[in-house]
C-alpha cells in the first residue's frame, strides 16, 4: 500500500505509539481473562493492569478518587451516560452551536420527550461563545451546563475554567466533552470546576477505539443504564451503588484500557506541552499555507492560542466530498469531509448541508506531509 498521510486525528489518532501496540499483544497473550470475576491468577492479573490504568487516568485529570473513572467505549458513551444518567423530567439544560451529535442528539431526544428543555448559547464568528448569554441563560430549572471543550469543525478551544465559575456559582452541574482535547489540553477537575468529564480513549489519549472514560464528580449521582454483573455483591438484587461498578456493568474492554494506559504513559514521557506546542506550531503553518492559496475558503478560529489542531476549509467550485475522494485516491491523503456530525455548527457557518473538508492533525504528523498536502491541493484548485 503507498504510504498514506494521516490528517484525520480528530476522529481518531493515528498511528499509535508502538508501545500501545506492544502492550495490547502483551496483555491479551498474558492476561486475557476477566478482571474481577474470579481469584485464578490471570484474572487477578487483569484487574490489575484496569485498576492500574484507572490510576492512572485519575492522576492525568487531577482526579482525587480514582474510582470516579469509568470506562466506557468511546466518548459517544461517556456523554449518554452523563446526560442520560443525570437529567429528570422538567430540567433545564444550557449548551451550544458548537456541539457534535453525542451531546445535541441525546438532548433532542429528550427535548422531543417532553423530559427537558434546552437553550443554545450563541458563539462569536471565531468560535467562542458568548458569555454574557451564558450568564443569562440559567433558570431555576437549569440542572446542567453542557459544553464541547475544541470544536470539531472551527477548532476553537472554550474557557471551560471561566464556565466551570459560572456554572458552580449558580449550583449547576458542568459536563466537559473533552473529545478534541484530552491529551493535547491539560484538563484539571478541580480547577476547571468540572462535575462530568467525557472523553474518548482512541483520540489524543492513543489508546485503541473501543475506549473511553467519564469522571463522575462527587456532586453527581447518576442513574445506570445498563446493569448486569459487575463482579462484586453478586448476591444483591440490584446495582451495586459504588462506583466504578455502578456504571461499569459487563466485561469491560481489558485489552483497549491497556493500550490506552500505554498511550497515557506514552503522553506522560513525552510531555503534553511538548506534545501540544507540535501540534500548534504544524497547524499554524498550516494555516499560513492555506491562506495563501487561491480558491480557498477557510472556515477556522484563527491562530490564537485558544484553538487545536483542527482546521475546516472548502475549496470553491468543489464540494468537500469530491475534495476528499481526490485527496484521498490520487495523494494518499486522508482526511474528512461533510458535517463532521456537528449540524448546528454548520447551519451557523453557512457550510450546511455540504460541510467542509477537515484536516486534523496530531503529534506524528510533520511539515513535510503538510507541503506535500499543500502541493496536492495546489494541483487540485488548478
Ligand atoms: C467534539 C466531539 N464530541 C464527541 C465525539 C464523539 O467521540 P467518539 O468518537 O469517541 O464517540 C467526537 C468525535 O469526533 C467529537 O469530535
Amino acid at each position: 500500500m503507498k504510504k498514506i498521510i494521516y490528517f484525520d486525528n480528530a476522529a481518531t489518532s493515528w498511528p499509535k505509539p508502538v508501545s500501545v501496540y506492544r502492550k495490547m499483544d502483551e496483555f491479551i497473550r498474558k492476561w486475557g481473562a476477566n478482571p474481577g470475576r474470579a481469584g485464578h491468577r490471570m484474572a487477578v492479573g487483569a484487574e490489575r493492569i484496569i485498576e492500574e490504568t484507572r490510576h492512572q487516568t485519575a492522576q492525568f485529570f487531577a482526579i482525587k478518587d480514582y474510582q470516579r473513572i469509568i470506562f466506557t467505549l468511546n466518548c459517544t458513551d461517556s456523554l449518554n451516560i452523563g446526560i442520560k444518567g443525570l437529567l429528570k423530567r422538567g430540567d433545564h439544560v444550557i449548551t451550544t452551536y458548537l456541539e457534535h451529535n453525542s451531546v445535541s442528539r441525546p438532548l433532542e431526544g429528550l427535548v422531543k420527550k417532553g423530559i427537558i428543555t434546552v437553550t443554545r448559547v450563541n458563539h462569536s464568528e471565531d468560535g467562542f461563545i458568548d458569555l454574557q448569554e451564558l450568564n443569562k441563560a440559567f433558570t431555576p430549572q437549569t440542572r446542567l451546563v453542557v459544553i464541547v471543550h475544541g470544536s470539531n469543525v472551527i477548532g476553537s478551544l472554550q474557557p471551560i475554567r471561566e464556565i466551570g465559575k459560572i456554572s458552580k456559582e449558580k449550583g449547576t452541574i458542568f459536563m466537559v466533552d473533552a473529545a478534541q482535547t484530552a491529551g493535547v489540553i491539560p484538563i484539571d477537575v478541580e480547577k476547571d470546576n468540572i462535575d462530568l468529564l467525557a472523553f474518548p480513549g482512541h483520540k489524543a489519549l492513543f489508546g485503541p477505539p473501543g475506549t473511553g472514560g467519564l469522571y463522575v464528580g462527587p456532586r453527581v449521582d447518576l442513574e445506570p443504564w445498563r446493569e448486569g454483573g459487575s463482579g462484586v455483591d453478586s448476591e444483591a438484587e440490584l446495582q451495586p451503588k459504588e462506583l466504578p461498578f455502578k456504571l461499569e456493568g459487563g466485561t469491560i474492554n481489558t485489552v483497549g484500557i491497556a493500550g490506552l494506559g500505554a498511550g497515557i504513559t506514552f503522553i506522560q514521557k513525552e510531555g503534553i506541552e511538548k506534545i501540544r506546542q507540535h501540534e500548534m506550531e504544524l497547524t499554524k503553518y498550516l494555516l499560513e499555507k492555506l491562506s495563501e492559496m487561491r480558491k480557498v475558503i477557510i472556515y477556522d478560529t484563527g491562530d490564537g492560542e485558544m484553538r487545536i489542531g483542527t482546521v475546516s476549509f472548502n475549496v470553491e467550485g468543489l464540494s468537500p466530498a469530491e475534495v476528499g475522494a481526490i485527496l484521498d485516491e490520487s495523494f494518499g491523503i486522508a482526511c474528512r469531509t461533510g458535517l463532521h456530525c456537528a449540524p448546528y455548527t454548520h447551519k451557523k457557518l453557512g457550510t450546511f448541508p455540504e460541510g467542509t473538508v477537515r484536516f486534523s492533525l496530531g503529534y506524528f504528523n510533520t511539515r513535510e506531509e503538510v507541503d506535500f498536502a499543500m502541493n496536492s491541493l495546489t494541483q487540485i484548485v488548478a
